[in-house]
This record gives C-alpha cells, sequence and structure tokens, in this order.
C-alpha cells in the first residue's frame, strides 16, 4: 500500500471480500446440514419503508445463495406493537428457526427496545438484544452486530494490520457505532485497538479524526467527511448509505456514504467505497451469524 500523497488509495472491494465470506458460509452452513440441521433464518419487515424492502430482499437472496432456509414475514405498517411481539414469540418457540431479525426502523407507533428485547438472544443474529450487547463489552463469545463485525474482516482482509492502531469511530448508534468501539477494543489481531468515539456532541472533530489510523465514519450525513479531517495514510471505512436527489439517474437518486470519495481518496491509504464496500458485508456476516446462532442452538462447537 503507497503512502505517497500524489497516489490515490488502496479501494477496499466489499463485494469481494463478502463473496468470501459467504463461500465461508456456504461451507459452515454444508456443516451443519451433513448434521442433519438445516439453518433458518426469520427475516420480519413491518411496513413499505422502500430501503428496508430493499434491504430484506438482499438478507433473503443471501439466505438462497448460502443454503440457509429463510422465512420472510410482512406486516403492515398499520399493525400493532402486540401483533409483533406475537410473531416474534411464534419464532422464538419454532425450533426450526435459528435466527430471528426484525428489520429497522420500525414505525414510530412501535418501541423498538421492547421489540429487540422479547427476541430470543440466542436466535439474535443482530446482536442488539442487551444480552448480547452485554456480553460482547465484557469479551464473552456471541452474537455481534453484522455491520461493525464486517469491518475487522475488511480491513485485516485488506492486509492491513489492526493491533495497536487508533480507531476513531464518528457515529454513537447502537447499530454501529457503540458495537463497533466494543469490536476494536477487544484483545486479538483484528482489533485491539486504542479507540475513540466522536459524535454530534463532538468539539472540533478534525482534531480527532485527524489522529486516526483506522477511521470508521457511521454518521448518516451525505459526503461531511473531507480530505483536510483525514491523516494522509489512514484506512477510511464508510458506513453510510445515504439516497441522494439526482435526476440524471433513473431510480431519481443515487447512493452516496458519509464519506467525500473524491476528496478523501487522495489522502487515506485505503478506503472503501459506496457501494460495495461495508453495505455487502452486513449481509455476509448475518449468513455467518445465522450458522453460528445455529451451532450454538445445538451446542456444536
Ligand atoms: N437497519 C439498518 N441496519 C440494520 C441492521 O443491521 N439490522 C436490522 N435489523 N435493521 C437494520
Amino acid at each position: 500500500m503507497s503512502m505517497d500523497k500524489a497516489d490515490t488509495a488502496t479501494i477496499i472491494d466489499g463485494n469481494k471480500i463478502a463473496a468470501e465470506i459467504r463461500v465461508e458460509a456456504k461451507q459452515e452452513v454444508d456443516e451443519l446440514l451433513k448434521q442433519g440441521i438445516e439453518p433458518c433464518l426469520a427475516v420480519v419487515l413491518v411496513g413499505n419503508n422502500p430501503a428496508s424492502r430493499a434491504y430484506v430482499g438482499s438478507k433473503v437472496r443471501a439466505c438462497e445463495e448460502t443454503g440457509v432456509r429463510s422465512v420472510k414475514i410482512e406486516l403492515e405498517l398499520e399493525a400493532t406493537e402486540q401483533e409483533l411481539l406475537d410473531e416474534v414469540e411464534q419464532l422464538n418457540q419454532d425450533p426450526d428457526v435459528h435466527g430471528i431479525l426484525v428489520q429497522l426502523p420500525l414505525p414510530h407507533h412501535m418501541d423498538e427496545e421492547r421489540v429487540i428485547e422479547h427476541i430470543d438472544p440466542a436466535k439474535d443474529v443482530d446482536g442488539f438484544h442487551p444480552e448480547n450487547v452485554g456480553k460482547l463489552s465484557i469479551g464473552i463469545d456471541c452474537l455481534t452486530p453484522c455491520t461493525p463485525s464486517g469491518i475487522p474482516e475488511l480491513i485485516t482482509r485488506s492486509g492491513i494490520h489492526m493491533s495497536g492502531k487508533h480507531a476513531v469511530v464518528i457515529g454513537r448508534s447502537n447499530i454501529v457505532g457503540k458495537p463497533m468501539m466494543n469490536i476494536l477494543v477487544q484483545k486479538g489481531d483484528r482489533a485491539n485497538c486504542t479507540v475513540t468515539c466522536c459524535h454530534s456532541g463532538t468539539d472540533h472533530l478534525a482534531n480527532y479524526t485527524r489522529q486516526a489510523d483506522i477511521l470508521i465514519a457511521a454518521i448518516g450525513v451525505p459526503e461531511f467527511l473531507t480530505a483536510d479531517m483525514v491523516k494522509e495514510g489512514a484506512t477510511v471505512i464508510d458506513v453510510g448509505i445515504n439516497r441522494v436527489e439526482d435526476l440524471e439517474h433513473s431510480r431519481g437518486y443515487r447512493l452516496v456514504g458519509d464519506v467525500d470519495f473524491d476528496d478523501v481518496k487522495d489522502v487515506a491509504g485505503a478506503i472503501t467505497p459506496v457501494p460495495g464496500g461495508v453495505g455487502p458485508m452486513t449481509v455476509a456476516m448475518l449468513m455467518k451469524n445465522t450458522a453460528k446462532a445455529a451451532r450454538m442452538i445445538h451446542k456444536l462447537s
């Protein structure tokens, strides 16, 4: 990898690395099938948010490719929280279901925390249940959130070492920022970082981001991170998926990340694109988590 400012960054190919991980997940699924266990993921979608619908579609397609059985449950936007809890309870009780994923965000009349807490932690392939959040934070093996779990894979499989590096996470969501910090701070080759978390309350943000060897943007603001905020040679991971209006596209929008890619690529040592970076990894890690949940439920190592 070049550290010369005149060169542009190595582009980290999330599609390629996600394909490798899906092959590994398929091998894990094949092992389970040999033992008479058919891993099954239930995906629950409430309402008709187009982005959520697209994500659920890609999760179901990944199941087909990996040999995981999938069950898709769709509830109307007007469904009550109790109806959703009842669906989750049925899935909790179903011995043929190993993973349960309720696509977020939920409609405003539903309490996301209450719904997440209702999912059996053993089937919580999102790693959002407080039991799994707690286990991750104290370093007990558990189901961990898919998006942040994919990021050390992207970095280390690109030949970049993590141990001892300063990782700066921008964002403190329960889905990405907070679990990302807990993953990065663990002991082990794919972590062992010094971790700083910045967020919307951070004063002088660039003072922190410019110290990052590994800079992870999970902000939700299109093209927020610019070259002046990045140390030369840093590894920049863009978790953002933002739809911005673009009438030249047939869909009427295009996808951009939280990083101003064209600006930052001339300073960074390595960078993930959007699309084709973090996004495909989330779905690949979900397949790994589903196989892991099935193994844990059946007490296989
Ligand atoms: N919405 C955005 N990201 C995620 C995710 O990783 N899991 C679920 N369930 N919902 C999401």
